[in-house]
């Protein structure tokens, strides 16, 4: 990984808002490289500023200071190779999974043929042939959120962005589209920006662990994670990493839960 290239930069990017002539600080000073391929979770207690971060490299805000650069470039707004994936899915109610997988590159108005192989091979990626003509409402919490991985992957982002993707899901299905996930990124060689509050779902997950906190919004560690995957949940190494997480995580905010 260490000799990947550049694919993100942040230089000391800040954000405020403006809220009825208040000004909140949501983001302070927050710089971060991040190399193609790698697994990056941002771990924090609510309001330390992971979505404003994360919506700042999806191009829906601008920062106030600083700059963020994806390939070198100044991010200048939305585009496909960054795509989101949220914790409410997202989906076009209207359209099938089909459909909704092909969005992406019937918008930018690809040959009939060539959205029909992408969204195909898609839709088998994530295990969802037989539900290709089926409408969002129609499918279960786990299945709509492999749906909007799925679209995001047929529009070819080289970089993924989840905002808490599996916060609403139970534990089972959870685990099982995590386990899915880091199939998809072993096999896609993605760059995955993954927000957690969950210090367990950061250490199953990546490469690096990114801790934040609040009052205002900054980055206080970045950790790499070099456990050998599958990860034991029960090992000893996960568990010493998951306490020291949880203290980094506390000396910045009283209880959080681990
Ligand atoms: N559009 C906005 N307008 C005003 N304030 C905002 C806006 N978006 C975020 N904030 C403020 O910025 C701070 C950081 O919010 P942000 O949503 O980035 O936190 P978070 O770490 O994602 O929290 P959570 O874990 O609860 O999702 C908060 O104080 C929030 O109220
Ligand atoms: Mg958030």
């Amino acid at each position: 990984m260490s000799d990947a290239p550049t694919i993100l930069s942040l230089r000391n990017v800040g954000k405020t808002f403006e809220v009825q002539g208040r000004r909140i600080e949501a983001l302070h000073d927050a710089s971060l490289d991040v190399k193609r391929g790698e697994f990056v979770c941002l771990l924090g207690a609510s309001g330390c500023g992971k979505s404003t971060l994360l919506r700042i490299v999806a191009g829906f805000e601008t920062a106030t200071t600083g700059e963020a650069l994806m390939w070198n470039r100044p991010i200048e707004g939305p585009d496909p190779s960054r795509g989101m994936v949220f914790q409410d899915y997202g989906l076009f109610p209207w359209l099938t999974v089909r459909d909704n997988i092909g969005f992406g590159p019937a918008s930018r108005r690809r040959p009939a043929r060539e959205i029909q192989e992408t969204t195909d091979h898609y839709i088998d990626l994530v295990g969802l042939g037989r539900f290709a003509d089926v409408y969002p409402h129609q499918l279960s919490g786990g299945m709509k959120q492999r749906v909007a991985i799925a679209r995001v992957l047929a529009n070819e982002a080289e970089m993924v962005l989840m905002d808490e993707p599996f916060g609403a899901l139970d534990a089972m299905t959870r685990e099982r589209l995590q386990d899915e996930l880091l199939g998809l990124w072993e096999r896609t060689k993605l760059t995955v920006l993954f927000v957690t509050h969950s210090i367990e779902e950061a250490v199953v997950l990546s490469n690096r662990v990114i801790v934040m906190s609040a009052g205002p919004g900054r980055i206080d560690s970045d950790l790499t994670v070099d456990l050998p995957r599958p990860r034991d949940v029960s090992g000893t190494d996960f568990n010493d990493l998951r306490r020291s997480l949880s203290s980094k995580l506390h000396s910045h905010h009283g209880k959080v839960a681990a």
